[in-house]
């Protein structure tokens, strides 16, 4: 790709926001199975007032990204991860699967029609690929639909906090994300839905985003609305809550692999408690759009807990793993087998 038929954005100042791109990828599933898939430069979707999606939210996404490596090639971190991620999502919402081959296919494709959009290697930007599916035939008593839509659109995006690096403040909400035996492990629509009141409280207190709790006892950390959490020890230990109720984030599983593997460093994934977070020297937030975020401190009901890593930087570990994940999506440090899908 040349350079010059990029488009002309100033990359190093995007948002994590939308960002409207050339084509996007539309399948249609009807009569038990799915056509053939196409791209269209329409962003826009027509539903039935009724339609499944709009009366009884069966709608999921998946979230990942496209790099633009060292050497000019534009690749996509695990997606086969995220292709499995969303066959489990629909079979706990009642939804069809989109088979793995079709969903990585379907990836590469739209990529491919939006290159000029693939942020350039250096600005701190990347192109965000949002494969989703929703309910689309009316419905009226409470049952899954029968037709459904699979779409993936793309967008240019910076980092998901403001300021990137610049470690964050999380506050201990009086709200719950998910019930155990709920929805929290799968990536439903529902699940960002219920927790719209909550991010907006958090922003106006003053927060940038809720850790959460697990729901029944309120005493274990679980994730936040939009990423998992890891700690560091005094020990160098990296730490990551183990619940059933939290998303398995791809970005989570790699950094757990990458401390070990590449770091020398010994992981834990257990249950943490609320009491413990006073005990650890840094902690962070890892997911496709967090990347991974700093957290400089924590504020449960006035008390607060300030990470001896501080509000100014990232602490040391929590940097070697981020230079080394990144390292790894941007082609600059080699990669496990099979992690670094090449799209051109
Ligand atoms: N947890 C939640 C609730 C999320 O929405 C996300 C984002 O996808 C993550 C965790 C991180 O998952 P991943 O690293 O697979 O992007
Ligand atoms: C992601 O990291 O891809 C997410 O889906 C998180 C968020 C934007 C909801």
């Amino acid at each position: 790709m040349e350079a010059t038929t990029q488009k002309n954005i100033d990359w190093t100042n995007l948002g994590f926001g939308y960002v409207k791109t050339d084509y996007r990828y539309v399948s249609n599933y009807k009569d038990g199975k799915w056509d053939n898939g196409e791209l269209t430069t329409d962003s826009n979707i027509v539903l039935n007032e009724s339609a499944g999606v709009l009366q009884y939210a069966q709608t999921c996404f998946e979230g990942m990204k496209a790099y633009r490596t060292v050497d000019g090639k534009v690749v996509c971190f695990r997606p086969d991860l995220n292709a499995q991620r969303m066959i489990d999502t629909c079979k706990r919402l009642e939804m069809p699967v989109l088979p793995k081959e079709r969903f990585i296919d379907a990836v590469v494709q739209v990529v491919r029609k939006n290159l000029d959009y693939v942020p350039p290697y250096g600005s701190g930007a990347t192109l965000y690929i949002r494969p989703y599916m929703f309910g689309t035939n009316p419905v009226m008593g409470v049952k899954p639909a029968d037709e459904y839509q699979f779409r993936i659109f793309t967008s240019p995006v910076g980092p998901y906090f403001k300021g990137g690096a610049k470690p964050i403040t999380l506050r201990i909400p009086d709200f719950d994300r998910a019930a155990p035996r709920g929805t929290g492990h799968v990536k439903a629509g529902l699940n960002y839905a219920m927790s719209l009141h909550a991010i907006v409280d958090a922003h106006k207190q003053g927060f940038n985003e809720n850790m959460y709790l697990d729901s029944a006892t309120r005493t274990k950390i679980e994730e936040t609305g939009g990423a998992n959490i890891i700690f560091v020890t005094k020990d160098n230990t990296i730490v990551t809550p183990k619940s059933s109720s939290i998303l398995p984030s791809i970005t989570r599983r790699s950094l757990m692999y990458v401390a070990e593997h590449y770091l020398n460093l010994k992981t834990e994934e257990r249950e943490i408690y609320l009491e413990e977070l006073k005990d650890f020297s840094e902690c962070a937030l890892c997911g496709t759009a967090a990347v991974l975020s700093p957290v400089g401190k924590v504020v449960d009901h006035g008390k607060e807990i300030v990470f001896p890593s501080g509000m100014e930087k990232m602490g040391n570990i929590t940097q070697k793993l981020y230079d080394t994940l990144t390292g790894i999506q941007m082609g600059r440090i080699d990669a496990p087998d099979g992690w670094i899908k090449e799209i051109c």
